[in-house]
Formats: C-alpha cells, sequence, structure tokens
C-alpha cells in the first residue's frame, strides 16, 4: 500500500515543475501499485480460505488530508515543519532548526518526507473502524 507519494513536500520541491501541487504523474504509480495489490489479496482470499487478509486504503484519506488540510483542522500541507519544510529530512531537523513551526500539529508533515503524529493519528482513527470490522466479523 502506497501513500500518495507525489504529494510529499520534497517530491513536489523535486518534481512539481515550481508548482506548489501534488505530483499527479507521481501518484499515478502509485494508484496503480495499490490496485494491483488490491487484486492480489482478493484472489489470496479466495483462494485460501480463512485467510483475514484486508487491503486497508490509507491513500484516499492521506490525498484527501494534503489537498484540504483545513476540512481536518491542519493549516499546511505543502511544507513540513521542521526548518523550510521544502527539503531537509531526518537529522538536519529538529525543534531547534531555523524556522521550525512552533505547533506541529497543525502540519501534515514534520519535515520534507515523514508525516507528524497529528497525521498518524488522523490516519489511525479512519483504521481503526476497519481493523475493528475485520476482528469481530
Ligand atoms: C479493491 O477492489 C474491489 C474490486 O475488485 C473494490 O470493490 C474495492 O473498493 C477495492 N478496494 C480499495 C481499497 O480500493
Ligand atoms: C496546536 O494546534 C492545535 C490544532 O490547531 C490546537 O488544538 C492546539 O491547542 C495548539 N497547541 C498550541 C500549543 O498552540
Amino acid at each position: 500500500m502506497l501513500p500518495p507519494i507525489g504529494c510529499i513536500p520534497i517530491i513536489i520541491t523535486l518534481y512539481g515543475s515550481g508548482n506548489n501541487k501534488c505530483v499527479e504523474e507521481i501518484n499515478d504509480v502509485a494508484l496503480n501499485f495499490n490496485k494491483k495489490l488490491n487484486f492480489t489479496t482478493e484472489n489470496l482470499v479466495k483462494m485460501l480460505s480463512g485467510l483475514n487478509l484486508v487491503f486497508f486504503d490509507l491513500y484516499q484519506p492521506l490525498y484527501e488530508l494534503v489537498t484540504k488540510p483545513s476540512n481536518y483542522g491542519f493549516f499546511e500541507a505543502r511544507k513540513g515543519c521542521c526548518a523550510s519544510g521544502l527539503v531537509e529530512v531526518g537529522f538536519t531537523c529538529n525543534r531547534k532548526s531555523i524556522g521550525t513551526c512552533a505547533n506541529a500539529s497543525e502540519y501534515v508533515f514534520w519535515d520534507s518526507l515523514h508525516p507528524t503524529q497529528a497525521t498518524n493519528k488522523f490516519l489511525i482513527d479512519r483504521l481503526i473502524p476497519a481493523i475493528i470490522s475485520l476482528v469481530y466479523n
């Protein structure tokens, strides 16, 4: 299951041709992969009765969040909280980096690659009902 890779800040910085928009050509690659994975999952479940395997769609909720952050109480999706938020990743980033935002929970991304805890919570809140229905079915 791949996320909307074309919406990750560093990917937009590198491949966005100056548009601050998701790179849909790259998202298409992820969507295609996910479609095949879903197909494979469904076939496995048909072949192996008793196998509880479910394809969780995280692509759509994350895409929705990145394209309409304010609908979900987020403020910024194009830039990560850390430093400029456009290129820095991992160890070059910490709370004291110049430019780091005051409140990461309003940001979809912590740095130009990784989601914030607020984003992880957003996704988990959407996964839990699916997991519960899987366990109690
Ligand atoms: C997986 O494919 C089936 C059709 O084969 C479709 O009904 C279902 O919505 C797909 N699931 C996801 C998460 O895309
Ligand atoms: C950070 O932002 C969230 C969401 O807007 C808000 O609920 C929280 O109170 C803020 N925290 C601080 C320390 O400003």
